[in-house]
């Protein structure tokens, strides 16, 4: 083999590997399908969030009533309303069981 195809065989190696075992990671999927509600720091403060009267993820009292359980839930299933309106839609189609339980370690740093 000569070095010009070893080196497109490593990186085809790496390619593979890179995208095969890992989702991206919780700080891209939260800029790309959170952020927009929730903010970029996690507090809500967007246009939307305030609409929607989204909780501050920096707030310590907060952070302590959610529990993991229910974040991961939220995540994929999404969140309803008292009237049964969706507030929050879920992301099973986009994300995966692992991608949400690290989002939710994600939004556990957002705490003051
Ligand atoms: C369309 C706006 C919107 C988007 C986009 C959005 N959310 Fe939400 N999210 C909400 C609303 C509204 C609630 C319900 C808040 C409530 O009822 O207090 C919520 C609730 C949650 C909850 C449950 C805890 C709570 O505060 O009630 C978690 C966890 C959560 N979102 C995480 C995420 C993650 C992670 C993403 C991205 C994958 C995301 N959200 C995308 C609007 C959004």
């Amino acid at each position: 083999m000569n070095t010009t195809s070893k080196i497109a065989v490593a990186s085809l190696v790496l390619a593979l590997a890179a995208g095969a075992s890992y989702g991206a990671p919780a700080s891209e999927n939260w800029e790309n399908s959170c952020a927009s509600c929730h903010g970029a720091d996690g507090k809500g403060q967007t246009k939307q969030g305030k609409k929607l009267k989204i909780r501050d993820y920096t707030d310590a009292k907060i952070q302590a009533e959610l529990k993991d359980e229910e974040m991961v839930k939220a995540i994929l299933d999404g969140v309803k309303g008292e009237n049964g309106k969706e507030r929050m839609k879920g992301f099973k189609e986009e994300l995966s069981e692992a991608d949400a339980k690290d989002l939710v370690a994600f939004i556990r740093k957002f705490k003051a």
